[in-house]
């Protein structure tokens, strides 16, 4: 098991009905921002809520924040934030909205010349507004986590940037939020929160058998309510298992301890910046092949997967590990997510060409547990996929 250090100071209010707690978590004093995406508020309900909540208190609105948000976008409404004056960040959508929030709230206090840098260099940060959310769709962890995920249209970049200053003060979880959400979105989630536990889960053994059993425990509950919550989109309990085992999967838990991978991400990031592919389709492609081209690293783990979550009575390691790779694709593919570039009009070797000059301009990789994916070995996974 390996050392840690864990501290999460998000406040969590979760279920139904929970947006009325919002007045009374705002700062009485100091205009907000309300920052928002394309309008999916304005349909359902969730905008006349939050506006309702913050009855008197002074706020500003930004809407038109995109799916993987865009640092145009993000200066556009550092410029408001400045302008006016604003003292707190209330994001109201989903993890674009939420970590376009926490950029524009570095951003804002930011000392150096170039914003970009936070993203680009890791530049350091001294202070940044402080942030509440009130979250839409659970797929990302962004709502109790210090993680923002920002892309730039003029060099289709997507970079990532961690910093505790961006933990949200508080998150409002109400589930019935989430019953307007296309099919497509809540596949997305399920998706990218069963990879956020693989990331975290499926490397080599480390002597962290309770972590190993809570990362499975997510899984499980995935795959075991997702066929329920297709069938009945409007089932408050399986929309709210999901919220939370989404909100689980990555606000930092299942990683105590635990030798962690992040290639799947990392590989996904920029086929998405390149092709323009929902983040989570991105990782369900990457997944199986990382997978099969990391075996014998990950082999043991597949096959304790294999056996725990997909109940596999395969006796023999090496059979179990590949059951593994194929039943989390059959999982994907069952819920309707498409696992081939091809299903979207991508070509693969030259997906794979763009990946392994991309790496090797930023002077190579290593990613994966062991730091043993150099760019010649993304392009593979990516020419396989
Ligand atoms: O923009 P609006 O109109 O709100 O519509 C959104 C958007 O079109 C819609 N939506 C959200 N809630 C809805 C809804 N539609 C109907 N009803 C609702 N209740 O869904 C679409 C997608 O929203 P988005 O916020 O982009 O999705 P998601 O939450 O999956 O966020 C994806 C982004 O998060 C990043 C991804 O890279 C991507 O940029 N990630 C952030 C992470 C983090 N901060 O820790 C980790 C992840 O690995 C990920 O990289
Ligand atoms: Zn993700």
């Amino acid at each position: 098991m390996e050392n840690f250090v864990y501290q999460n100071p998000v406040e969590i209010i979760f279920g139904k009905g929970s947006i009325s707690a919002l007045s009374e978590r705002l700062p009485k004093k100091g205009r907000i921002l309300m920052l928002y995406g394309g309008g999916s508020i304005k349909k359902n309900g969730v905008y006349d809520q939050c506006v309702k909540a913050l009855g008197k208190h002074d706020f500003v609105e930004f809407g038109g924040i995109e799916p993987n948000p865009l640092f145009e976008t993000c200066m556009e409404a550092v410029k408001l934030a400045k302008g006016k004056k604003a003292k707190f960040i209330l994001s109201v959508g989903g993890g674009s909205v939420l970590d376009a929030a926490k950029f524009i709230a570095a951003a804002a206090e930011f000392k150096g010349n170039d914003p970009w840098e936070i993203l680009s260099k890791g530049a350091a940060l001294e202070s940044a507004l402080p942030i509440g959310a009130v979250l839409t769709l659970p797929a990302t962890g962004s709502e109790m986590n210090p993680h923002s995920v920002i892309s730039r249209r003029s060099s289709d970049e997507k970079l990532h940037f961690s910093n505790p200053l961006v933990y949200p003060k508080f998150s409002i979880l109400d589930p019935e939020t989430t019953y307007s959400l296309p099919t497509r979105q809540t596949v997305n989630g399920i998706v990218d929160a069963f990879v956020h536990v693989m990331e975290q889960y499926m490397t080599y053994e480390n002597s962290s058998p309770l972590q190993d059993r809570f990362c499975e425990s997510i899984a499980l509950t995935l795959v075991e309510l997702s066929p329920k919550l297709l069938s009945n989109p409007s089932d408050y309990n399986q929309r709210a298992n999901l919220m939370w085992a989404a909100t689980c999967a990555l606000n930092g838990f299942c990683s105590c301890g635990k030798i962690q991978d992040w290639g799947t991400h990392m590989i996904g990031h920029e086929l998405t910046a390149f092709y323009g592919i929902d983040h989570a389709v991105s990782l369900a492609i990457v997944l199986p092949r990382l997978w099969l081209e990391c075996f014998d690293s990950k082999k043991e783990k597949l096959a304790q997967f294999a056996r725990r979550v997909f109940s596999s009575n395969e006796a023999d390691n090496d059979k179990a590990a590949v059951e593994a790779v194929v039943r989390t694709e059959a999982f994907f593919n069952s819920i309707g997510m498409r696992t081939r570039l091809a299903d979207y009009g991508i070509g693969a070797s030259e997906a794979a060409d763009r990946i392994r000059s991309r790496f090797a301009s930023r002077g190579g990789v290593s990613l994966g547990e062991r730091g043993d994916i150099d760019a010649e070995r993304a392009a593979k996974i990516v020419s396989k996929s």
